[in-house]
């Protein structure tokens, strides 16, 4: 078949409108053609890898076999536009707009606040259109599924359902677990104010006001398309790219002669496997052949024995073909249906299910794939095809690890794929466990079946298959067929588990590491297998009059079985209502929607890179270090100035200023100090030319010692970034001296990436004259961005302007980095004389920027034998990385906020910042305190454990009671501390559920729940006044519109919306009058970053001042006409030359501290709250869910409850997160490899507990702040440690009843490997042999049979009245590899320290060890750069991903 020189023309739509490709290039997708071809900015780019959703857009088919149009949601950034050949895709935009007609769906995610920077909104516009096209009318669940694909890191997810729920069938209450009670009706026993109180509101936006969905209204499939589609097109279609062609043929017949043709060619159908390999791991494919015209490989057929299902179908289309099968067969023909259907569930998301094809999924044979466990152990077989005939082969294990004899041959493609039916007295069931629900690849998954001699229990085959244990999928062929012809009883039981575990080995080495736990997860299933066959063996022997008599299985065990189903959240939200004399145009106080809300909802809200190009722009890409320390021998920029389009490479040389801080430079010179630290920088045309070009930079580096990573090193080496920060009160060692009890312990935090899923973007505009630039960048620190720019570039400040628009999230994460993005991008610029354009990619944002610093935490505690504490010593160590950042004042914010909410006489408190050779560390959410604070609870947990009292009691017992003074002697009044403390207890009815707690964890062995409810208190603002001042800048225009400018920046947090709230009211005119256009530098100077909860409180009082100043202008003129306009006013002030423009200014609120004396008012104010959080654990896999979860914040008078609750909520959610599902992984050498949504595990929508109910506690009020409000931008983050102290307590019970010490080293986050390894019991010890009569089902633990293996933990041992932690390694098992369970000084991991292979993976946090005395310091501490490098021999390396350094020191 010649393949014609010449491009066909590429066809589809996008919004109706026809797209006519003559050049078509197979490497651009969808994604890029929107943006960058049709300028249709709405679709994001936010990973490029099909994991966030952004991108999220609707393709419409007709379907040939069923002649229906299908619309299925796709992420853009896996589709290569020549896939789209017929295809309409609808993008934001198509389905509605401002200027026209807004869609249902945009009005409604607007108005109920599931917007904050709006980035994904636009992605879960178009999921939930896409389901209600399908679904008019879809059920929760339905609409469950279709979000759980798309990631927000703003919201907290619970509003996007609310105005998604609006669409369901309208569901019975909140069906709090079959009550038949909603939370809204607060019962009996609640007594709190919350309940009580007749003006508190549950409502934040009004139902009855939404516009109704009509689906006539949509735009309809163009006709067009559909006539292509009923006379198909059958030439081949050839698409010619710069490097890629894509033939895509239009018979079977053209396919297979092609793929005879080009046997290394690969089919692409989904593109989801092939993409991210392209993308990632450099795969490179010349030409791709795309079946996707090819009917035959869409066929489905149903026989009596099976199911035929074509291997072009995809995910989502095999899973309506088994729900259809399940409901047509009697239950044991479906075996194998179901357990397919229940991965199918859980695998990825809708969008990557509408693309994935069932051929792509198994020829892929990913180690992780969900199905072909399943295919593989029910005898599923692939019917092939080639030129040459047809054949068979069974998807067997031997297929699957990629044998040739097994295998595909080039020129054969998969045509279909036979699943036969299962058959009586054959079970077949899939187990998978990730690091959270949904939209996570597995950590081990498995498919078992087991088929019995008719009428016994007598096993006469076997299969069972693993993923996720190695480089493939592994059969343990071995075991099973030596188990044929054993009884289905406890001693199969036992020989099974270790049979496994000796066939499934994986000696030290697995996928993604954790060996220990995939172990453990190995002879789990297999036990959850055995019972839930046992319990259909029961059900099934029992008529037979000479079967075996099983014994019964008591109910305490029987909770193995049950999964976690996936819920919809439900919940209320209180608040208070404004005063009924409060004038109705007065919006302040009132629950007003995001500024921008229906902007972000429609696509057309503006962030940096959706500004068009501009004249001659140029594109940025970053090189990046690949050594972790190293001297740059040389950089050889030849091969990449070769590369067409490519411009220039700029170099710490090109700078004409200065480059960053002799400590942390913008460009490395010499020398790299972590892997991710920027080199240099590509200039092209291009922004795919500059990505080329890098990699053809080659840098070679003479490594340095010592290397250090972890805290632990860190300490040995005495490499500390700053002196030690301090606080002490009482005398503590004489308070040890009385006390009745003394535990020491540690304390683990992992780090934390910032994932806003805007990632770092900047675009410099050199003007013509006076070397003036604009730069337009994603920044909550624009002052500084031009700052920098200003010394980088030796030009004054005032020729440069920075513009922010908004910012699609910060979190702390864009005050000091896009400084560093914005001066290299304006070296760029001046070197070049063009505009500069530089987006980070996801896994560059993630490799170069740092995070939350993680943290290690000594503590020792003196109390009471009632738990009354009488002396608290901590001492804190953060990893700060290779750059001193915010480093310091992370560890000061620590210090001041680790006594949270309790009052204890003799404290000290010790703080240090480490100097690693990581990427910097720096300001986010909290700022030290979520990390520090959990060192706090968890001590107050050891106190309780030792007292024999409830942690509740002990905190109750310890919290300030009366106003009094903290460590620094700051006087405050701790009175709504105390009643969000007790309102929380009441409206979570704590009491109660507590004893139904222990009621279940009595009932269950397998599963146990846990309880906590936690106080806070949580400090506002920077540590110094000029931090606080703020200015704001009006104009009122003769028209009588008011332009508002003002020092805060957008970044989500609704902060626009609340200084228009303040105008509005101060000036008395309706919020439509007014306007922000943007934060810039031009119109208010020297702004400090928006950051430490305090923005909406300082601006607002800018603001507040400026229209204060032109009301007092405008008096004598209203005076004089009282009964005027607004507008006739204005125009007479005019006429009479009065300023229609004031300044507004705030000195700020006085902060300082002394750190000499340990004394100071460091912060304006408090915000006080409280969270109560309940889950359940499964003690099997260690997975948990959250069933309730009741925050009540006091925020004052908030000024706007629908944006603070949404604060909190979004907060506690991404506090959730640290504390349980993200987790940093590195390599031993320093790389990042975490480094997208796929490795890394955000919350999703499925992640939003059970019940969910927030609210802010009525009646309280603040002298000191504007209107008497609140900031509650960062409080809400700590609230999610509820969630790790309930894990923890489910965790306690469990051990507890394993006999088990009920201490264990805390570690954040609590993963589920984290809690399958601390539920400590049999499968944990499998390898061990136990002694005969050693029941499985109804036994102890086995930790008490001497030689056993122990888990590694923290284990206390009492010495007088003395308690002392010490870690206690686990001890190792031949064969099972413990060295890759390490954690690089994660600490407190199982063998923590210990090197580990190359490819083997860790989590590099937080260790500690013996001080010793070669110092190595860099920042405040003398002695700086003392330890600098020493070489240890040259490697030779490309350029890598890395990170910079530099910014300001301040708290985010
Ligand atoms: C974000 C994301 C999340 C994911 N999560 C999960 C998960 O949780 N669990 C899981 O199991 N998987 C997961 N996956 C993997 C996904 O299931 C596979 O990528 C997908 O099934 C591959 O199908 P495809 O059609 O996209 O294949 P493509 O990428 O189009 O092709 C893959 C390979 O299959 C070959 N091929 C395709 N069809 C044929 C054929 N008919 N004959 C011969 N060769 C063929 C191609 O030549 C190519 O080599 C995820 C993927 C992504 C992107
Ligand atoms: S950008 Fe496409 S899914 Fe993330
Ligand atoms: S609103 Fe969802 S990511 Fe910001």
């Amino acid at each position: 078949m010649p393949c014609p020189s010449r491009s066909d023309e590429l066809v589809f739509f996008v919004n109706g409108r026809k797209v006519i490709e003559r050049n078509a290039d197979p490497e651009v997708t969808l994604l890029s053609f929107l943006r960058k071809n049709l300028r249709l900015t709405g679709t994001k780019y936010a990973c490029g890898r099909g994991g966030c959703g952004a991108c999220t857009v609707m393709v419409s088919k007709r379907d040939p076999t069923s002649q229906e149009i299908r619309h299925f949601s796709v992420t853009a950034c896996l589709v290569p536009i020549c896939s789209l050949y017929g295809a309409a895709v609808t993008t934001v935009e198509g389905v509605g707009s401002i200027k026209t007609r807004l869609h249902p769906v945009q009005e409604r995610i607007a108005k109920s606040h599931g917007t904050q920077c709006g980035f994904c909104t636009p992605g879960m516009v178009m999921s939930m259109y896409t389901l209600l096209r399908n679904h008019p009318q879809p059920s929760e669940e339905q609409l469950l599924e279709a979000l759980a694909g798309n990631l927000c890191r703003c919201t907290g997810y619970r509003p996007i359902l609310a105005s998604g729920k609006t669409f369901c069938l309208e569901s019975n209450g909140c069906q709090q677990k079959g009550t038949g009670k909603c939370c809204l009706d607060l019962g009996e026993n609640d007594s709190s104010s919350l309940g009580r109180k007749s003006d508190i509101c549950t409502e934040l936006f009004v139902k009855e006001e939404f516009q109704p969905l009509d689906p006539t209204q949509e735009l309809i499939f163009p006709p067009e398309l559909l006539r292509m589609a009923e006379d198909p097109e059958k030439r081949t279609l050839t698409f010619h790219g710069e490097r890629v062609t894509w033939i895509s043929p239009g018979t079977f017949k053209d396919l297979l002669e092609l793929k005879a043709k080009h046997p290394e060619a690969p089919l692409i159908l989904g593109n989801t496997s092939l993409g991210p390999a392209m993308r990632s791991k450099g795969h490179f494919h010349p030409i791709l052949l795309s079946p996707a015209r090819i009917s035959e490989l869409n066929v489905v057929s149903k026989t009596n024995d099976g199911l035929t299902i074509g291997a072009g179908c995809s995910l989502a289309h095999v899973k309506d073909i088994l729900a259809e099968r399940v409901s047509e067969l009697p239950e044991e023909k479906t075996q194998t249906y179901r357990a397919l259907l229940k991965h199918l569930k859980s695998l990825a998301s809708q969008q990557i299910q509408n693309m994935a094809s069932l051929g792509g999924h198994i020829i892929s044979r990913h180690s992780y794939s969900d199905l072909n466990p399943i295919l593989a152990v029910g005898n599923a077989t692939l019917n092939l095809t080639s030129e040459e005939g047809t054949r068979r082969i069974p998807l067997s294990e031997h297929f699957l690890a990629g044998l040739a004899s097994a295998d595909l041959k080039p020129e054969e493609i998969l045509e279909s794929v036979y699943i036969p039916h299962s058959q009586k007295w054959e079970f077949v069931s899939a187990f998978r466990q990730a690091q959270c629900q949904q939209n996570a690849l597995p950590d081990v998954n498995a498919g078992m079946r087991v088929l019995f001699k008719e009428g016994t229990d007598i096993i006469e085959d076997l299969s069972i298959t693993y993923g996720g244990v190695g480089a493939a999928t592994v059969s343990a062929h071995k075991s099973c067929q030596q188990l044929l012809g054993r009884q289905w009883d406890e001693l199969m039981l036992d020989e099974a588990c270790r049979r496994l575990l000796d066939e499934v080995s994986l000696p030290g080495w697995a996928p993604g590491g954790r060996v220990e736990f995939k172990r453990t997860l190995v002879v789990s299933f297999f036990f959850k297998f055995y019972l839930q066959v046992l319990q259909e063996l029961k059900k099934l022997i029992k008529p037979f009059p000479n079967s075996r008599h099983y014994p019964e299985i008591s109910d305490r065990f029987l909770s193995a079985l049950e999964d976690f189903p996936g819920t919809v959240p439900q919940g209320v939200r209180r608040y208070q209502s404004v005063d009924s004399h409060q004038p109705l145009q007065d919006p302040v106080g009132r629950p007003i929607m995001h500024l921008s809300g229906l902007k972000h909802a429609t696509g057309e809200a503006e962030f940096c890179d959706d500004i068009p190009m501009v004249d001659k722009e140029l594109h940025m890409a970053l090189v990046t270090s690949t050594s972790a320390y190293a001297k740059i021998v040389s950089i050889d920029l030849s091969k990449a100035l070769e590369i067409p389009g490519v411009v220039d490479v700029i170099t710490a040389k090109d700078i004409p200023g200065t480059n960053g801080t002799e400590d942390d430079k913008l460009l490395a010179v010499d020398e790299v100090l972590c892997v991710g630290q920027i080199i240099c920088a590509v200039v092209a045309e291009t922004d795919v030319q500059a990505k080329r070009a890098i990699e053809k930079i080659k840098i070679t580096y003479e490594e340095l010692e010592p290397i250090i990573f972890t805290i632990e090193d860190a300490i040995k080496h005495n490499s500390f970034l700053c002196p030690e920060k301090k606080l002490e009160q009482g005398n503590i060692e004489e308070a040890f001296e009385k006390v009745d009890q003394i535990v020491e312990g540690e304390v683990h935090v992992g780090g934390q990436e910032h994932f806003y899923m805007e990632t770092q973007r900047v675009l410099v505009i050199p003007k013509t004259e006076d070397k003036e630039l604009d730069i337009y960048v994603s920044t909550q620190d624009p002052a500084h961005v031009q700052k920098t720019v200003s010394s980088t570039l030796n030009i004054p400040i005032n020729r440069i302007t920075c513009h922010v628009k908004r910012v699609g999230g910060g979190f702390g994460g864009k005050i000091g980095r896009p400084a560093v993005f914005g001066a290299i991008a304006a070296v760029g610029a001046l070197k070049t004389g063009h505009p500069i354009r530089l987006v980070l990619d996801r896994e560059d944002d993630m490799l170069i920027t740092g995070g939350r610093h993680p943290l290690f935490g000594k503590y020792k505690v003196g109390f009471m034998n009632n738990g009354r504490i009488k002396a608290l010593d901590i001492e804190c160590f953060i990893n700060g990385g290779c750059t001193l950042d915010d480093s310091e004042l992370v560890t000061e914010f620590l210090i001041l906020k680790l006594e949270n909410a309790y009052k204890i006489r003799n404290l000290r408190f010790r703080g240090r910042a480490c100097l690693t050779n990581l990427p910097s560390n720096t300001a986010f959410r909290g700022f030290g305190f979520p990390q520090g604070t959990l060192v706090t609870e968890s001590c107050i947990t050891a106190v309780a454990a030792k007292c024999g009292l409830p942690p509740e009691k002990i905190r109750e017992k310890n919290m300030y009671r009366t106003v009094d003074k903290t460590i620094y002697k700051q006087a405050f009044n701790p009175e709504s501390l105390i009643r969000c403390w007790n309102e929380c207890l009441d409206t979570s009815s704590f009491n109660n559920r507590r004893m139904q707690v222990e009621e279940f964890n009595k009932k269950n062995y397998w599963k146990k729940r846990g309880i906590a409810v936690i106080p806070m208190k949580f400090s506002v603002g920077f540590a110094a006044t000029s931090y606080h001042q703020a200015a704001a800048l009006v104009h009122i225009y003769t028209d009588g519109s008011v332009l508002v400018t003002h020092g805060g920046n957008e970044l989500g947090q609704g902060i626009h919306t609340k200084m228009l709230q303040v105008a509005s009211r101060e000036l008395k005119i309706p919020m439509s009058y007014l306007h922000i256009c943007e934060t810039s530098t031009a119109t208010v100077p020297n702004t400090i970053a928006t950051a430490a909860s305090i923005g909406a409180d300082t601006n607002g009082r800018a603001v507040q001042n400026a229209c204060q100043i032109l009301l007092k202008r405008l008096e004598p003129i209203i005076k004089k006409n009282p009964e005027g306009t607004w507008e006739e006013w204005i125009e007479a002030a005019f006429e009479q030359r009065i300023s229609l423009s004031a300044t507004g200014y705030f000195r700020g609120y006085k902060a300082f501290m002394d750190w000499e004396k340990g004394e100071g008012d460091p912060f304006p104010y408090y915000v006080y709250g409280a969270a109560c959080s309940e889950v359940e654990i499964d003690c099997l896999t260690g997975a948990h869910k959250k069933i309730r979860t009741d925050i009540i914040m006091d925020a004052c008078c908030s000024l706007n409850p629908a944006i603070d609750i949404g604060q909190i909520e979004g907060a506690f959610i991404q506090g959730m997160g640290l504390y349980t599902t993200e987790e940093l992984k590195y390599s031993p050498e320093g790389v990042l490899y975490s480094r997208g949504p796929d490795e890394y595990k955000i919350p999703t929508i499925s992640d939003v507990p059970e019940e969910f109910n927030v609210s802010l506690l009525p009646s309280s009020h603040t002298p000191l702040t504007i209107y008497s409000s609140k900031g509650l931008g960062e409080s809400g983050m700590f609230l999610g440690s509820s969630v790790f102290f309930a894990i923890t307590d489910a965790v306690a019970a469990a051990r507890k009843e394993r006999d088990i010490a009920e201490d264990f080293t805390v570690k954040s986050p609590a993963t589920p490997e984290w809690v399958r390894m601390a539920c400590a019991d049999r499968f944990t010890d499998m390898p061990e042999k136990r002694p005969e009569n050693d029941s499985l089902l109804n036994s102890a633990p086995t930790h008490e049979h001497p030689g056993r293996p122990q888990p590694s933990g923290f284990n206390f041992r009492r010495r007088g009245r003395v308690w002392e932690g010490e870690w206690v390694e686990g001890s190792v098992r031949k064969g099972l590899g413990t060295d890759v369970s390490n954690f690089l000084g994660t600490g407190g991991g199982p063998g923590e320290g210990r090197r580990m292979k190359p490819d083997q993976i860790s989590r590099l946090d937080s260790g500690v060890g013996a001080a010793a005395p070669a110092a190595r310091s860099r920042g405040g501490c003398p002695g700086r750069n003392a330890g600098r490098g020493v070489p240890r021999g040259s490697t030779d390396g490309g350029s890598g991903r890395g990170r910079p350094s530099s910014s300001p020191v301040r708290p985010g």
